[in-house]
């Protein structure tokens, strides 16, 4: 496809830091390319704003592969952007029309406090993978070979699938109740489905969904907008089976 150029407008929230008032500022661009990714277009603006004696815009992004999870833009009132299954890194120019105003946001809730401009804090997510994430591991010399433990293909497929979460924190960026459901869900999901994960089972959801409190996340309320929004696809079954976990582990520890 030939490579087509657009003119864009863009409403990006400034905010030079947590304690200073932020606003839209609005900053039009010409000829954008039709090919250039989300990020590449912002990186023309920052080049512009430089050479001007401005202020850049602070976004956050590391491999621009989809893989990190650390680009995280409301856009158009979305979390990655009207596109479907892919993060803001993988979004491109092609996806908007020519005249079109964009609104560039930073994902907002009460456990992502910002930084500056359109980046947050998401360490809150940290620190619930650090009350659970991980299992215990022999490390003796005498490590039995992982081929050698029987997983049911339907287990290891639904881990896996698990396993894909980034921790972009989309789900809680969408949600109305800025409920991180999704996200815990996933990482319980994908250890609670493998015997290498039983070990610390009870321990791991228990301690993982208090984090999740602790932080200020909200409750879940069965809206499923984070599902939508994902750009991995986690299902909402994973939630169902973290309330599963939840609930045997509670009886457990009784
Ligand atoms: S569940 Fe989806 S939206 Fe939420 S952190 Fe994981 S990849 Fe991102
Ligand atoms: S920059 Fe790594 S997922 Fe987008």
């Amino acid at each position: 496809m030939a490579e087509k150029f657009i003119d864009i407008t863009l409403k990006i929230w400034r905010q030079k830091d947590a304690k200073s008032a932020g606003k839209m500022v609005d900053y039009p661009m010409k000829k954008v390319s039709t090919d250039s990714s989300f990020l590449e277009m912002l990186d023309l603006l920052n080049e512009d704003l430089v050479n001007k004696g401005e202020e850049p815009v602070a976004f956050d992004h590391d491999c621009r592969e989809g893989i990190c999870g650390m680009c995280s833009l409301f856009i158009n009132g979305e979390a990655h952007g009207p596109d479907r299954g892919v993060t803001t890194c993988q979004l491109h120019m092609r996806m908007f029309k020519n005249g079109e105003t964009i609104t560039i946001e930073p994902f907002r809730a009460n456990a992502f406090p910002l930084i500056k401009d359109l980046v947050t804090d998401r360490g809150s997510f940290d620190r619930i993978i650090q009350k659970g994430g991980f299992v215990s591991v022999n490390t003796s010399g005498n490590t039995q070979d992982a081929n050698a433990l029987p997983i049911p293909k339907v287990d290891a497929d639904n881990a896996f699938d698990a396993a894909t979460c980034i921790g972009c924190g989309a789900c809680v960026a969408t949600c109305k109740n800025a409920s991180a459901m999704l996200f815990v869900s996933a990482k319980v999901s994908q250890l609670a489905l493998l015997p290498q994960g039983k070990v610390e089972a009870t321990e791991r959801v228990l301690n993982m969904v208090h984090q999740m409190d602790m932080e200020g996340f909200g409750n879940c309320t069965n809206t499923g907008a984070c599902e939508v929004e994902c750009p991995k696809g986690i299902s909402l079954d994973n939630i169902a089976r973290m309330n599963r976990e939840y609930l045997k582990a509670s009886i457990i520890a009784e």
